[in-house]
């Protein structure tokens, strides 16, 4: 690992899409705890504002690297720029994503295409290459960003609620794996959260949206920061989160199927 010139460890937390919304929050809180951070995400004026704001704010050093995750090559590409830097990762923070609203019949396949790819293969990628030196140290966290939509189907968002349930069901199955390990990795599930993200799925007056208050980013990001440094394996921020989250337990899935239906519907 690499040291500071006081000697203490420089410890470095990858953030995908650390440029804006819940990504650029954690990367706030991260950066406030000490931690040098390296942000993704494509447009690069963006990232070098956020880097200028997190070195400007905190003593910690950021680095930037433009990457496209809905390309295929995109992982390896961020792996090996960190290697040529010598810069280990301590913290994995896969938070890139996005949704797409509608019925399944009339999206558009190649969008839907690109969101499997980021949200599942480029976490699964990302995972897969900085794991093994994380297991080598006896050390690391990875904090995969989930949804509430990963506990019951999502109907007029299929695919995105189903991307969810992998991210979800593959974070629970690596944190058993690593048990003993030293590295943990903690599922943050999310609520409807004050970002790009509802105007980018075109789900921005959804009930879901709009019914109820939409938490702040901050907030979202301390959470799931505090849940990730404990080692917790899966982080649901809010009551009214966790009660949906536990719906399932105690309804039929048809129906808690209709009610994520009746969520996703505009008012
Ligand atoms: N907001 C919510 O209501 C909510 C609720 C539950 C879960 N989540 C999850 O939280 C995560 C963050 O979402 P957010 O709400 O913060 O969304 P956001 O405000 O739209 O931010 C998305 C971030 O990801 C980057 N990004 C998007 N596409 C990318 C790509 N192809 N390659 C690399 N970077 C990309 C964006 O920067 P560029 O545009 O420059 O690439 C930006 O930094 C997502 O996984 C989302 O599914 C959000």
């Amino acid at each position: 690992m690499l040291s500071t010139t006081n000697g203490a460890p420089q410890r470095t937390a990858l953030i995908t899409g650390g440029s804006g919304g819940i990504g650029l929050e954690l990367a706030k809180v991260i950066a406030r705890n000490g931690f040098d951070v390296a942000l993704v995400a494509r447009k690069r004026d963006t990232l070098e504002a956020a880097a200028g704001q997190l070195e400007g704010k905190f003593q910690i050093k950021a680095h930037v690297f433009a990457a496209d995750l809905r390309r295929q090559d995109a992982p390896q590409a961020i792996f090996d720029f960190l290697r040529n830097e010598n810069i280990p990762i301590e913290i994995l923070v896969n938070n890139a994503g996005f949704g797409l609203g509608g019925e399944f019949s009339e999206t558009d396949l190649d969008r839907e295409l690109e969101m499997i790819q980021v949200n599942i293969a480029a976490l699964t990628q990302l995972t897969k290459l900085f794991l093994p030196a994380m297991i080598k140290r006896k050390s690391g966290k990875i904090l995969n960003v989930a949804s509430t939509a990963a506990f019951q189907p999502g109907p007029l968002m299929s695919v995105y609620y189903a991307s969810k349930a992998y991210v979800l069901s593959f974070s629970e199955a690596l944190a058993e794996e690593l048990r003993d390990s030293g590295v943990t990795v903690t599922a943050l599930c999310p609520g409807p959260t004050k970002t790009d993200f509802a105007s980018t799925a075109h789900v921005g007056q959804s009930r879901l949206f709009t019914l109820f208050g939409v938490a702040d980013a901050a907030s979202v990001a301390e959470f799931g920061f505090q849940a990730m440094m404990q080692g917790r394996r899966v982080a649901i921020p809010g009551a009214r989160n966790k009660l949906v989250a536990a719906s399932h337990r105690f309804f039929p899935r048809g129906l808690v199927t209709k009610v994520a239906r009746m969520a996703q519907e505009s008012r």
